[in-house]
C-alpha cells in the first residue's frame, strides 16, 4: 500500500476529488491511503494563524515554518516515519513532474506532501525539511493542494491492480516515451466518419504495426522533443 500524508491548510479540498474513479477505487481497495493533517492544528498561537508577512517587505503572506516542522515531527512520533520517506514540497520552483519521476516515486510505500499557499513557504522548509521540491508545470496555481492531487493520481495509476487493465497503462502516452496512438470505439461509422479499417480487421500483427506507426507519427507532429529519449525499436 502507498500511503500519502498531506500537510495542508485546506484538508477539505481532498475529499471529493479523491473519491471517484481510479483513485476512489484504490482508496476503497486499500491500494493507497490518504491522510490529511490540518496545519492549523500545529499552531501555538490563539488565532491558529499559519502565515505571516515576508521579511524585507513585498506583497503576499508566507506560510510559517513552525506548523510544518511540527506536523512532520508529529508524523515521526505518531507513525514512525522512516528516514527514507520522501518529504515533498509542491512548488513551481521544483523539478518538473513527468512519467519517469512518477514511476520512481510510485515505488515508495509512503510519501509526505507539503502544500504551499499564499505567496509561498518559508525557505527553511525547503532547505532543512523537505527531500525534494516537485512542480506540476511551468505555471503558478494558488496552492499545492491541486498539485498534490495530480501527483497522487499519477502515482496511484501505477500501483498494481489500481487500473482495471494493466495493458492500457502500458500503452499510455509518455510511458514508452511516445504519445499514445488514436483510439476508437463503437459505432464503427459515426456521422460518416469511419474507424480505420485495420482496427476492424482482427489482424493483431497489422493492428500493432498501425498503432506503432500512429504513435510515432503523432509524437513527431505534436511533441518532437520526446523522440530523443524514445525507444522506437
Ligand atoms: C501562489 S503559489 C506561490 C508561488 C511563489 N510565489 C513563487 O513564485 O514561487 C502558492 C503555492 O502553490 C503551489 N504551487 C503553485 N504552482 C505550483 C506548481 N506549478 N507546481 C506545484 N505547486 C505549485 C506551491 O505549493 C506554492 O507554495
Amino acid at each position: 500500500m502507498l500511503r500519502f500524508d498531506i500537510l495542508t491548510v485546506f484538508p477539505e479540498m481532498f475529499e471529493s476529488p479523491l473519491s471517484s474513479g481510479v483513485v476512489g477505487k484504490a482508496l476503497k481497495n486499500k491500494i493507497i491511503d490518504v491522510r490529511c493533517l490540518d496545519l492549523r492544528d500545529f499552531t501555538s498561537n490563539i488565532h491558529k494563524s499559519v502565515d505571516d508577512y515576508p521579511f524585507g517587505g513585498g506583497g503576499g503572506m508566507i506560510l510559517k515554518p513552525e506548523p510544518i516542522f511540527e506536523a512532520v515531527d508529529y508524523l515521526k512520533q505518531d507513525s514512525a516515519l522512516k528516514q527514507s520517506v520522501p518529504i515533498i514540497l509542491l512548488s513551481p520552483q521544483g523539478s518538473k513532474l513527468d512519467q519517469s519521476k512518477a514511476e520512481n516515486l510510485a515505488k515508495n510505500d509512503r510519501i509526505v506532501l507539503i502544500c504551499g499557499r499564499y505567496d509561498g513557504v518559508d525557505e527553511r522548509v525547503a532547505k532543512h525539511l523537505v527531500t525534494e521540491e516537485v512542480s506540476i508545470g511551468d505555471y503558478v496555481i494558488s496552492g499545492g493542494e491541486l498539485a498534490a492531487m495530480v501527483l497522487i493520481d499519477a502515482l496511484t495509476r501505477l500501483q498494481r491492480n489500481a487500473v482495471g487493465s494493466a495493458e492500457s497503462i502500458k500503452d499510455d502516452s509518455h510511458t514508452s516515451g511516445l504519445l499514445q496512438f488514436p483510439q476508437y470505439t463503437r459505432p464503427s461509422v459515426f456521422r460518416e466518419w469511419e474507424v480505420p479499417s485495420v482496427l476492424l480487421s482482427g489482424n493483431h500483427g497489422q493492428i500493432k504495426l498501425f498503432r506503432e506507426r500512429e504513435s510515432i507519427q503523432r509524437t513527431l507532429e505534436r511533441r518532437p522533443d520526446l523522440l530523443d529519449g524514445a525507444d522506437i525499436n
